[in-house]
């Protein structure tokens, strides 16, 4: 048991922290930790290089609780113990571990964490099962100007921004884009299918925490088949050489569906030639071009398929010199909680997702026409008074539409690539 005395803690300087309403989100490169009111005022007073026995203190009296009694004491040292076992904190003079740390967010407010911009709605690929429908016809790009001034309002509140789209390489401001939302963040993530890595300036590589390349097939057949990009396979394999030269971290994601998840072991013959950060498996939901009569049926993997998949992934896993982050396939989310019309993973919360029209959705994947809620100058009005927007009528208008399609919100799974785990 720790005792409560004058020693001073120092917080894990590898984990981001948000403030968001009366909570902090700390996320470890594995995992996000929700902390309630109560351990985020702890973990912000020693922050602040406040002794042990002075937080004490100040919480019982904040909490208007007894400081003698032995059960307060028990509790108080009850949350340091968690908040050291999870290595969130550690007594001073460790390694990693600082004070004075910068907390994004505002507390009593409900600044996103993350917020996933889409830079415009085409594409040079004609995948069957995008939800967002691009193609290389569609042509809205977003408007900078509207961007970066919604973002120096928000003021470095927002700990991680990715871009995506359509293709968001195709943006044709995407390198200065890029510099100028680096003033606003700490962190960038680029979400691309990887045929057009070449057009990123060396500066804007290196600006970047991360690069999402989503592999649509193994060889330049397959590629073909499901892009219909006929040089799509060796454009992907030469950015991603290019990403490794850069030593840009690569995550990859792969889309699995019935066509696809028996040939698993070709994309793991790919992957093997880079250093992956992470490897993401995601199926299509029924949303867009996956809608179509061509696609439907073929991206329900059974039991025994997604075992199949995470049985050859553990060979790879188990024979590979890379030490790498896997997410095996996770297929459970469900979209409502219980009783209410809310998003069950917070999304529309702590991530919200820019359209390239500058307008706010709860989540990229959900139908644009029935989720998109207001412009980005509205929205920032909303949260800096210090409210959230609440997307229940839009999640009761969208069960609504299910029916017709003779779904219900249950047959709406999500992989979770936005890293929420539910
Ligand atoms: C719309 S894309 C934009 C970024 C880039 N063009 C790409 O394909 O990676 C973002 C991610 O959503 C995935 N995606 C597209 N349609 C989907 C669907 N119906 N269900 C689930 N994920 C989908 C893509 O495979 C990709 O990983
Ligand atoms: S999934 Fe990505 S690469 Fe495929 S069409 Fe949609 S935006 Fe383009």
């Amino acid at each position: 048991m720790i005792i409560i005395n004058e020693d001073f803690y120092e917080l894990n300087g590898d984990f981001n922290y948000h403030y968001f309403g009366e909570n902090i989100y700390v996320s470890t490169p594995q995992t996000i930790f929700n902390l309630n009111s109560l351990y985020s005022s702890v973990l912000s007073l020693i922050n602040e290089n406040i002794s042990i026995e002075s937080i004490y203190k100040y919480i019982c009296n904040d909490y208007k609780l007894d400081e003698k009694d032995n059960e307060v004491i028990q509790a108080f040292n009850n949350i340091i113990t968690e908040l050291n076992t999870k290595n969130i904190i550690k007594i001073k003079n460790n390694n990693k571990y600082f004070n004075n740390i910068l907390f994004t967010g505002k507390k009593h407010k409900y600044y996103p964490k993350l917020i996933l911009i889409e830079l415009t709605n085409q594409c040079n690929f004609t995948c069957p099962h995008c939800y967002k429908e691009a193609n290389n016809k569609k042509n809205i790009f977003i408007d900078e100007n509207r961007l970066y001034q919604f973002f120096s309002k928000l003021d470095n509140k927002v700990e991680h921004i990715e871009l995506s789209g359509g293709e968001a390489t195709l943006h044709p401001n995407i390198n200065n884009i890029i510099r100028h939302l680096k003033k606003y963040t700490k962190h960038i993530s680029l979400l691309t299918n990887g045929s057009n890595i070449s057009k990123l300036d060396d500066d804007v590589l290196k600006i970047l925490s991360d690069i999402q390349i989503t592999l649509y097939g193994y060889n330049s057949n397959s590629y073909y088949n499901f892009t219909n990009n006929k040089t799509s396979y060796d454009d992907v394999i030469k950015g991603l050489d290019i990403i490794e030269k850069k030593h840009v971290p690569i995550i990859v994601a792969i889309m699995l569906n019935k066509q696809n998840f028996s040939f698993i072991d070709k994309y793991i013959d790919i992957i093997k030639n880079y250093t992956l950060k992470d490897l993401r498996f995601g199926m299509a939901m029924p949303f867009g071009r996956a809608l179509s009569e061509d696609f439907k049926g073929k991206y329900n993997l059974s039991k025994e398929d997604i075992n199949y998949v995470n049985n050859e992934l553990e060979k790879y896993i188990n024979n590979s010199y890379n030490k790498i982050e896997t997410h095996h396939i996770r297929y459970s989310t469900l979209l409502r909680t219980e009783n209410e019309y809310s998003l069950k993973c917070g999304a529309g919360k702590n991530i919200i997702i820019i359209g390239q029209d500058c307008m706010i959705r709860p989540c990229n994947m959900l139908p644009e026409d029935l989720f998109k809620v207001c412009s980005i100058e509205e929205y920032f009005d909303i949260i800096n008074k210090g409210f959230i927007y609440d997307f229940s009528q839009n999640i009761y208008d969208f069960e609504k539409k299910l029916i017709t399609l003779n779904l219900t919100l249950e047959d709406i799974k999500c992989t979770g690539f936005c890293d929420i785990e539910v």
